[in-house]
């Protein structure tokens, strides 16, 4: 499982998660058996990425107890109406074949569709009613993730983030509220292992540029990172990260690496940090 962060509660989330955006049918359900066979036990789905079945079908089909697995899905911003809050949801949860999750977020800022009052007012009553363990928002500037906090108990804000971007105004709403951070896109869609200084330093420990950058997440405080991939030796890769510890100066010289280089920004997208 590798380490965790603790919410209290019993909830515990470990910091290395598997990704499976872009995962479909067999290639969800075999990535996601495999990631499950070589320890990872955070796995992260959404009503948008057409997967939930599949994710659902290798968690219940592996030798890991469900209730061993952290498994986070995402509500549909076209979801973000209470009503819509609700039923899909439940048709998440039927279709991952499970009687709660432990995280669900909102997937995007979703003003366009209701206010978000109306949005975390009804996700608070998923965590109440059971049909989550934990509930957060996804794709949030920092003022936005400070009104979510005001309006409902979220623990976390999933956002891009990887050495070639800084999320730092995220993080420090996150730091004084009591949340963490996921970062999603952890590797920059493979780009981290074309850089020279994250090979560098993965030739002095014997590991990758992707290895580095994991462990980087891992040694930042509060960060959980959910790297994808759809092979099945990458999927193992990414998660043998344990065994090495990378120095306060070569965290500062992957800290030195960003450069406000976003990945995804989707048109109609919120106006970042
Ligand atoms: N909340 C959101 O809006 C949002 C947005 C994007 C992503 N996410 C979540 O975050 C997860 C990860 O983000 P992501 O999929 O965008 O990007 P990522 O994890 O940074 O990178 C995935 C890409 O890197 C490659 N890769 C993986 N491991 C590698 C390794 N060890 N060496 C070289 N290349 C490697 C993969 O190729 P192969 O598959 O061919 O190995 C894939 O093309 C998603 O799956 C999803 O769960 C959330």
């Amino acid at each position: 499982m590798g380490p965790t962060i603790s919410l209290g509660n019993d909830l515990t989330v470990p910091r290395l998660g598997f990704g499976t955006f872009q995962l479909q049918g067999d290639d969800a359900y075999r990535g996601t058996r495999t990631a499950l066979e070589v320890g990872y036990r955070h796995i992260d789905t959404a009503q948008g990425y057409d997967n939930e079945a599949e994710v659902g079908r290798a968690i219940a089909d592996s030798d890991v107890d469900r209730g061993e697995v952290f498994l986070t899905t995402k509500i549909k911003p076209s979801n973000a109406a209470a009503g819509d809050v609700r039923s899909s949801t439940e048709q998440s949860l039927r279709d991952l074949g499970v009687d709660q999750v432990d995280l669900i977020l909102l997937h995007w800022p979703a003003e366009k569709y209701a206010p978000l009052q109306e949005t975390l007012g009804a996700m608070t009553v998923l965590l109440e009613d059971g049909l989550t363990r934990a509930i957060g928002v996804s794709n949030f500037p920092s003022a936005m993730l400070e009104q979510a906090f005001e309006l409902a108990p979220v623990v976390t804000d999933q956002v891009e983030h990887h050495p070639f971007l800084g999320v730092d105004p995220i993080e420090k709403v996150l730091e004084q509220r009591g949340g963490f951070l996921t970062a999603y896109s952890p590797l920059a869609r493979g780009r981290v292992t074309e850089d020279a200084t994250l090979s560098e330093i993965g030739e002095e420990h014997g590991v990758s540029a992707a290895q580095v950058t994991l462990r980087w997440m891992l040694q930042k405080p509060n960060t959980v990172a959910i790297p994808k991939s759809g092979t099945p030796e990458r999927v193992r890769a990414n998660f043998d990260v344990f065994g090495f510890e990378l120095s306060d100066a070569e965290m500062q010289r992957i800290h030195g690496l960003e450069r406000q280089q976003r990945l995804i920004d989707p048109d109609g997208g919120p106006a970042w940090d």
